[in-house]
């Protein structure tokens, strides 16, 4: 039978680090996508969203939002989430509790925006709340930047509601699958906990 140590464990949770880091830039990484829950009052709600940075030492994940979208006000709500990664072709999935920071119109959202490009900044200049029920199909974007990007000076107006979430990681539970007795364990404060798979 084969034996899986701490130190083993180890080696696993920074290889998925590293893998978290390319996840970043590389969108063929299924880590670019992550999957968040929040709560709206006692009802979870999870979405998918873009991972924007991944840091360590305190682990964070930051990824963008609409700050009028219902997962913002949920957030300011409760700020404790889920945010949930996983590889189909390694079998690895990656769950982290954690507590959002919400990041708008500060020096954190304003440096992010700035590396903003044109054509997502659109994204943010919609005058409907995300989320708003409509009577007709409305794409939420100014319709001259349908089929090309808004101008720079034009493009700031999205700014007003443009967010960064920062998610401040409480523990990771990562579970990886094997034929021969699956990997499972939990790191909380640098600490490492095997977990019944
Ligand atoms: C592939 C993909 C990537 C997405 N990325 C984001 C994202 O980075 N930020 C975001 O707010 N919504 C993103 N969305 C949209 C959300 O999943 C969601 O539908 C929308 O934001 C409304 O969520 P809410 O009502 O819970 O706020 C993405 C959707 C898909 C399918």
């Amino acid at each position: 039978m084969k034996k899986i140590s701490i130190s083993h464990a180890k080696d696993i949770y920074f290889r998925e680090l590293e893998y978290l880091k390319d996840g970043i830039s590389n969108s063929k990484n299924p880590y670019h996508f992550l999957y968040l829950s929040t709560l709206n009052n006692n009802f979870p709600q999870s979405r998918t969203v873009v991972l924007r940075d991944f840091k360590n030492k305190p682990s964070k994940i930051l990824f963008n939002a609409d700050f009028r979208s219902p997962k913002v006000k949920q957030l300011i709500e409760n700020s404790n989430c889920l945010a949930l990664f996983y590889d189909n072709d390694r079998k690895v999935q990656l769950r982290f509790n954690c507590r959002a920071i919400i990041n708008h119109k500060n020096s954190l959202s304003s440096k992010v925006w700035s590396k903003t490009p044109l054509q997502s900044r659109k994204c943010y200049m919609g005058d409907l709340e995300p989320s708003k029920l409509i009577n007709n199909w409305d794409p939420n974007i100014p319709i001259e930047y349908l089929k090309k990007d808004p101008e720079q000076k034009n493009s700031e107006l999205g700014y007003e509601n443009f967010t960064v979430i920062e998610l401040i990681v409480n523990n990771l539970d990562l579970l990886e699958l094997h034929h021969d007795g699956h990997i499972r364990f939990n790191i909380h404060n640098d600490k490492i906990t095997f977990l019944a798979p």
